[in-house]
């Protein structure tokens, strides 16, 4: 069994009194070292998915094992702990904490669970690595979009987790950012981190060594 495995999940939700399956019945299977890039179009089901592998949507149906546990049976607390220690989230849009400084932001995960370490040094070279560290000491409403996001990299990374999942990354970043960025997710997924982003069709091309397509809530191999 791989890192993570989707087996037949489906995420109903119901709109105006109809329902219709933003899933549906989606198989993938992650291992380590995968960097996998799923690409479609608005609507098309994606961060319903990534949420749902993620812990944080219960799904209808089917099932999401992560190093084959089923996550949907941990109790509360294992599965915050599963999240904070071996899954890093980058969600689609805003996701920092507006009262808390770039370092801050980076490093909070780190000191929700015991741990030892030099959490200082590690958030400084993740910070580097996204080529944001002259902004540490700043807040959120400082920074650009693409600089929130390389924040948010940042901190998804802060615990190296086992997983990256990443919904739409490079969304509002710019060509040479976004390869940068796109690079980083290719070395630390060569660094045997299973890598699942959402993104936009060019920027696959390079990079990643499988690419899914989700069409109305349908996860299929890509076809370019
Ligand atoms: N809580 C909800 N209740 C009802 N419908 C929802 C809910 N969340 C999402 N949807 C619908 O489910 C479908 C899939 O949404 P989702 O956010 O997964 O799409 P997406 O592929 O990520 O789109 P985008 O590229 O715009 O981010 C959309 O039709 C959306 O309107
Ligand atoms: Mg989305």
């Amino acid at each position: 069994m791989g890192l993570l495995e989707l087996n037949e999940l489906s995420k109903e939700y119901r709109r105006g009194g109809t329902a219709f399956n933003a899933v549906n019945r989606a198989n993938l299977s992650v291992d380590p070292g995968d960097f996998i890039s799923i690409v479609g179009r608005s609507g098309s089901g994606k961060t319903t998915l990534l949420n749902m592998c993620a812990g944080l949507l219960i799904p209808t149906a089917g099932r999401v094992f992560f190093e084959g546990e089923d996550i949907h049976r941990l109790d509360d607390r294992e599965a915050s702990f599963l999240r904070n220690e071996k899954i890093g989230y980058v969600p689609q849009g805003q996701s920092l904490l507006s009262n808390f400084s770039v370092f801050d932001n980076v490093s909070i995960p780190w000191f929700l669970f015991r741990r030892d370490g030099d959490v200082e040094g590690r958030a400084f070279a993740l910070l580097e690595k996204v080529g944001i560290s002259h902004l540490a000491g700043s807040y959120p409403r400082e920074l650009s979009g693409g600089e929130m996001r390389r924040v948010a990299i940042a901190r998804a990374l802060i615990n190296e987790p086992r997983l990256l999942i990443a919904d739409e990354p490079t969304g509002d970043l710019d060509i040479r950012t976004t390869a940068e960025i796109m690079g980083l997710f290719s070395r630390i997924a060569k660094g045997g981190t299973a890598v699942l982003i959402v993104t936009h069709e060019l920027d696959t091309l390079n990079y990643g060594n499988k690419t899914y397509s989700m069409e109305a809530g349908t996860l299929l191999p890509h076809v370019a």
